[in-house]
């Protein structure tokens, strides 16, 4: 019966501190009463072990015999060799006077009315110098004569050094939203309050004491008429540059005792995705580009092409590096990559460029006819060549005809010689860094005397260049005259 008392107790002490993560100190089981004479006693079975700055709760129940009505409970401590504490051992007396200054307030009877057998005490702010074997006298009086019985079983109590931590409670974390970390002290004791602190770490810095936009409030709970569970709570907007700092959370307890705890804060959060690499690209080389994004916990990053849902590459490193080697024009268009961080996603795009450049193109040639020289040069490329003719640097009188199609420019001289003769005209195409260089064949032209002075077969590009030459004659394009 009163083993499942103490049984009640004992869990209800336990499932109220389970929660915190913080064990309370009562370890042993109560042992079956000792009895003689028709006086009883329920104590611990084996030593109790706690540690210092903590606090204890030393079980206890007793019974008189019949006619005997218990007034007052006195508890000593003394070395477990002496057979008997005396006056000098009390640490607690119901009457408040006899317990001296260093155990007063600091011991307490769990249940005051001593009538009813439980002589449960707890004792708060612990030191080492608290072990020792503890032993229980009921003063009261005897078929109406004061008496007293002090009782020869004992409970003994070992006061270890502290190793206990504090339990700091972290909430998931995400940027620009209120953070709330909680700190409880070890213990749930109702003695003197803890003083708890808080100290931050960021990374690469000294430990700094929360101040400024951080703020820390100090919370007692009263768990039961005795416990009370003690804690700081530190609110803060909690932003990326909290990631991976550590918080310490310090309990100091009166004695002088201090335990600590270091938690390393984690914050959700994510930036933009950040594309770097070359979005243009001569054709031939390799694009390469690579989406970052930071971010906790790691983004999952996707490439696609734009107006293709064909997925190139994944990584859910929070980075991924597409590369497409020896690219073509068809290679150009958009690049999306795609970051998805917890349930939200974004995007950044890439717009590439292909270049490329090809040589003079077929088609190119001259004509010369009736002392009129034409010259056509073709040629193709991204972004669009520019041609020159070295030759009209020898003249003042010519004009020039461009023809842009898509990629293709085709451009168009004519020139009146006099008493010049070319055997062949230079045509210069140039982008960029590069240069293609042709000579054009004259080829000469006598419609009169067609046959006689004409050798060479009469080439589609003959033809082209008549053609380009009657254009010329009515000027529908002509974007360069110089006269
Ligand atoms: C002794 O009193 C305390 C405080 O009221 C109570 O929690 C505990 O259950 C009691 N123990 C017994 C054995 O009655
Ligand atoms: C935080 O604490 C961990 C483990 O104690 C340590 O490895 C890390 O370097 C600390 N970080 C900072 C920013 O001090
Ligand atoms: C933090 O504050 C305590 C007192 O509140 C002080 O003793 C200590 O030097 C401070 N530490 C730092 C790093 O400012
Ligand atoms: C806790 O109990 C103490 C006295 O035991 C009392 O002064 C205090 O107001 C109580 N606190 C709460 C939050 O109930
Ligand atoms: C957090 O930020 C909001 C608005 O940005 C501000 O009103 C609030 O005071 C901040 N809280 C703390 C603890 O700094
Ligand atoms: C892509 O670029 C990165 C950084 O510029 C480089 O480290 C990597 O070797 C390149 N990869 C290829 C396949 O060119
Ligand atoms: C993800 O990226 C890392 C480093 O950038 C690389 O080592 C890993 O192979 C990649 N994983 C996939 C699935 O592409
Ligand atoms: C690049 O691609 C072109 C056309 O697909 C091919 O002719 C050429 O051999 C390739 N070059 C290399 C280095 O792979
Ligand atoms: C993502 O989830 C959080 C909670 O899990 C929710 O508050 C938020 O609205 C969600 N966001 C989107 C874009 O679904
Ligand atoms: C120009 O390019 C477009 C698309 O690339 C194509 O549809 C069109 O036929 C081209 N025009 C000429 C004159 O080559
Ligand atoms: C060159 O330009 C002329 C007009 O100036 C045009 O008629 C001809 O089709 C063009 N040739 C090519 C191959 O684009
Ligand atoms: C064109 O011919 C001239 C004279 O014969 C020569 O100097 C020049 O190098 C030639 N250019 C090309 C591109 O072949």
């Amino acid at each position: 019966m009163f083993t499942f008392f103490w049984m009640t107790l004992l869990f209800f002490l336990w499932g109220s501190t389970k929660n915190t993560g913080i064990r309370l100190t009562v370890e042993s089981a109560l042992g079956r009463p000792v009895c003689s004479g028709g006086y009883c006693i329920t104590l611990n079975e084996g030593e109790i072990t706690t540690e210092a700055g903590l606090c204890v709760v030393i079980p206890c129940f007793f019974t008189m015999a019949d006619g005997f009505t218990p007034k007052a409970i006195v508890w000593f401590k003394c070395e477990p060799w002496r057979r008997r504490c005396g006056d000098s051992d009390v640490v607690f007396h119901t009457n408040r006077n006899k317990v001296p200054s260093e155990f007063l307030g600091r011991v307490l009877l769990l249940d005051p009315d001593v009538s009813q057998g439980n002589c449960s005490i707890m004792i708060n702010d612990l030191s080492t110098s608290d072990s020792g074997s503890y032993q229980l006298r009921v003063n009261g009086f005897y078929q109406g004569t004061a008496d007293g019985v002090t009782f020869p079983s004992r409970t003994s109590l070992s006061v270890k050094d502290l190793t206990q931590k504090p339990s700091v409670m972290i909430p998931p974390l995400t940027e620009g939203q209120q953070a709330t970390l909680t700190c409880t002290a070890p213990g749930l004791c109702s003695g003197s309050p803890p003083k708890i602190t808080w100290m931050w770490r960021g990374k690469g810095e000294m430990e700094v004491n929360i101040t400024g936009n951080m703020a820390a409030s100090f919370k007692t709970e009263n768990l039961t008429v005795v416990t009370q569970r003690h804690s700081s709570i530190l609110t803060f907007n909690s932003s990326a540059k909290h990631h991976n700092t550590n918080v310490t959370c310090k309990v100091s307890f009166t004695s002088g005792l201090t335990t600590e705890e270091t938690v390393t804060l984690k914050v959700n959060y994510k930036s933009q995705p950040q594309i770097t690499g070359n979005t243009i690209v001569k054709e031939g080389d390799d694009l390469n580009l690579t989406c970052n994004v930071e971010s906790f916990p790691q983004s999952v990053v996707v490439w696609t092409k734009h107006s293709a849902s064909e997925i190139y590459l994944q990584n859910n490193t929070g980075s991924a590096t597409l590369v497409i080697s020896n690219v073509t024009a068809p290679d150009s268009g958009r690049y999306v990559c795609t970051a998805t961080h917890l349930n939200e996603t974004v995007s950044a795009y890439a717009d590439v460029k292909i270049t490329w450049f090809s040589k003079i193109l077929k088609g190119s040639g001259c004509v010369l006819q009736s002392a009129l020289l034409t010259c056509v040069c073709i040629t193709e490329g991204f972004p669009l060549p520019t041609i020159t003719w070295p030759l009209l640097k020898d003249h003042t009188e010519y004009s020039v005809i461009k023809t842009v199609s898509n990629h293709t420019i085709n451009d168009t001289v004519t020139i009146p010689l006099k008493n010049r003769h070319y055997v062949s005209v230079e045509c210069y195409s140039s982008q960029g860094n590069e240069e293609a260089k042709e000579n054009l064949t004259v080829q000469e032209d006598f419609p009169e005397k067609e046959g006689t002075f004409s050798p060479l077969p009469v080439t589609s590009a003959l033809t082209f260049c008549a053609a380009s030459f009657q254009m010329t004659n009515t000027f529908p394009r002509v974007t360069e005259i110089k006269l």
